[in-house]
Order: structure tokens, then C-alpha cells, then sequence
């Protein structure tokens, strides 16, 4: 099958590209390297159509559509704070970028679009874990606009005939996360500072508690969406199903690492959720999605890879 991953060169999204080559699909990737970074696509250059541009341009997302039955569409601007410094570049890439993909992919026949959208749409609800029917509330202008780019996904799927598929991920952590990025994200930080004995910055208390979620779940559920009979137009969870708070986390990482753990604690920052876990019994039923790897051993495996440069 020939896709299309936009992001390709991102955390996710290279090992959504690596899988994909793995069971022999023939993959273009869309990116513009703004997060991303060539080395995640090391090795696979030979392997992989490299199309560098814009999510922002229609012309050349309509370039890299063309002729594909499939597109992952991963390519955005994450990140809670950033998009709290800039709200108006969140929202052209995350929104404006979605609606080119999902304009294009229409225009070309594509089969069915799978969108990351986010946990960050829920905002902090009053009961937990948190379903997909739940009125959205996001509390950041990153969520703001991924459930603006979820609900053209749903719209496009009702109003067109082609087919999109929305995956809410769930502070997902693995292989290929840039620890180095000034918005780098929980995991990779807190696996650098405690194996070189560096104090972790907590912000607020640190009992807020996060659905961690090893890559290698997410993307066999973008696999699993890509191929599900009956589905489109439809959104689920996709977590790790094993919250566990922030500071939890730390001693986990500390005791795998069988390193002490320094702890500073800042006040909260804006944008955050207090607590965000998932129930994913749709993508259960739906999917057949199973998050195979558990916090630690996800934790063990990005810890080597990290380290040591293992994989
Ligand atoms: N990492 C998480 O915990 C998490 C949680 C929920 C949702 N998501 C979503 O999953 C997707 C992948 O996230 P990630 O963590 O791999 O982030 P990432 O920053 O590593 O990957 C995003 C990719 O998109 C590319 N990109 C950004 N702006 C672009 C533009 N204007 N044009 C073309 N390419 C552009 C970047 O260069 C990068 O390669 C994103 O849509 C993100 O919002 C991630």
C-alpha cells in the first residue's frame, strides 16, 4: 500500500514510518523539520520518499497526496507551553495544516486520513478516566486546536466520501523523543537529568497524574486505524492505561536506572491539566487496540535507547 505520514521525521511519526516499511507498505513522508530532524529517518533514506515542505502550503500537501491510499497525518506543533507563547503558528499548522491534508486527500481520493488529536482537548473534567463522548474543554490554545482540526476531521468524514479515523494519544514517550528541545517532553527529561544526577523540575506538586504511553501502542493503533471496517468519522483514546502520577514517575525512573532522585518543584504552569488518563475500551472493541508495553518496560527500552544509544 502506498502512504503518506506527515511528521514523518518527528518522534511519532518515524516510528510510524518505520513500522509501516516493516510490513512492506511503500511510504512518502511530508515535514519541514521545524521539530523534527533528519537523523530520526537515519538509515531509511533509500527506503523513504522525502517530500520537505509546508503542512501550512496547500500545493504542497496536494504534492505529497497524490496517488496514496492512506495518510497518517502526525505533522504539527506540539507542545502545551509553545503554544501558549504563540497560539496564532499553533493554530496555523494544527488547524490550517490539518484542513490542507484533509482538503488534499479529498481532492485526491484517498481512502481514509488517521489524525493525532490529543488528550489535551478534554481540559480537566469532573470525572475520570476520561471518555470520548465528554464534552471537550480544552484549557490550552494546543488543545484548542486539535479539537478544532478532530472536528474537520469528523465533519469531512460526514460531508465527503472518503474516510478519517481520530486518535487521541496520551503523553506518549519512546524511541526518537528529542530530550534537548526547549519544550522537550516529561520523560526524556527526567530520564537525561537523574542518569547524570541532575535535579528533575517538577512543576506544581507533582501528584498530577498522566496516562504515560510507550510509542511502540501508538503505533499499532495507527495501524489498526489505518485498516478497521466501520470506523470512520469516529475518535478514541489511545493511552498506555496505567496512570501513574508525576512523581511516580520520577522514582520509577530512578529506581530502573538505580539512580537517587533529586526533586525541584516549580508552581504549575498555565495550559496544564491536573489529571488525564484514558478509558480505551472503544479502541478495545473498535480496534482491537491492547497497549502491549507497560510504563516500565516503555521506560527501560527509551532509557537504553537514550543511554546508550540501544534499540
Ligand atoms: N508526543 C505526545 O505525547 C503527543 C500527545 C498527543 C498528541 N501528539 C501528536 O502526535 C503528533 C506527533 O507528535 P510528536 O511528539 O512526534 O512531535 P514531533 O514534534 O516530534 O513531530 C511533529 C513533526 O511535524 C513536523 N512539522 C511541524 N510543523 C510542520 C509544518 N508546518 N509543516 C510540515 N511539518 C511540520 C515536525 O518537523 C516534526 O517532524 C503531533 O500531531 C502531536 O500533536 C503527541
Amino acid at each position: 500500500m502506498k502512504v503518506l505520514v506527515t511528521g514523518g521525521a518527528g518522534f511519532i511519526g518515524s516510528n510510524v514510518v518505520r513500522a509501516l516499511l516493516a510490513r512492506g507498505d511503500q511510504v512518502r513522508v511530508l515535514d519541514n523539520f521545524s521539530t523534527g530532524n533528519r537523523a530520526n529517518l537515519a538509515g531509511l533514506t533509500e527506503d523513504v520518499e522525502l517530500v520537505e515542505g509546508e503542512l501550512r502550503s496547500y500545493e504542497r500537501v496536494h504534492n505529497a497526496v497524490r496517488g496514496v491510499e492512506v495518510v497518517f497525518h502526525l505533522g504539527a506543533l506540539g507542545s502545551v507551553p509553545r503554544s501558549v507563547q504563540d497560539p496564532l503558528t499553533s493554530s496555523a499548522v494544527n488547524v490550517e495544516g490539518t484542513l490542507n491534508v484533509l482538503l488534499a486527500a479529498r481532492d485526491e481520493g484517498v481512502r481514509r486520513v488517521v489524525f493525532a488529536s490529543s488528550s489535551s482537548i478534554y481540559g480537566n473534567q469532573p470525572e475520570l478516566p476520561l471518555q470520548e463522548a465528554m464534552a471537550p474543554d480544552p484549557i490550552s490554545p494546543y488543545g484548542v486546536a486539535k479539537l478544532a482540526a478532530e472536528r474537520y476531521c469528523v465533519s469531512f468524514a460526514r460531508v465527503y466520501p472518503f474516510e478519517t479515523v481520530v486518535l487521541r494519544y496520551f503523553n506518549v514517550f519512546g524511541l526518537r523523543q528529542d530530550p534537548r528541545s526547549q519544550y522537550a517532553a516529561v520523560v526524556p527529561l527526567f530520564v537525561t537529568a537523574i542518569a547524570a544526577g541532575e535535579p528533575v523540575t517538577i512543576f506544581d506538586d507533582g501528584g498530577q497524574s498522566r496516562d504515560f504511553t510507550y510509542v511502540e501502542n501508538v503505533v499499532a493503533a495507527n495501524l489498526q486505524a489505518a485498516a478497521a471496517e466501520g470506523v470512520s468519522g469516529r475518535i478514541f483514546n489511545i493511552s498506555g492505561g496505567a496512570p501513574a502520577t508525576v512523581n511516580e514517575l520520577a522514582e520509577t525512573i530512578g529506581r530502573l536506572l538505580g539512580k537517587p532522585v533529586e526533586r525541584r518543584y516549580l508552581p504549575p504552569r498555565p495550559g496544564d491539566l491536573r489529571d488525564s488518563w484514558a478509558d480505551v475500551s472503544e479502541a478495545r472493541s473498535a480496534l482491537g487496540y491492547e497497549p502491549t508495553v507497560s510504563l516500565e518496560d516503555g521506560l527501560r527500552r527509551t532509557a537504553a535507547f537514550l543511554l546508550d544509544g540501544k534499540e
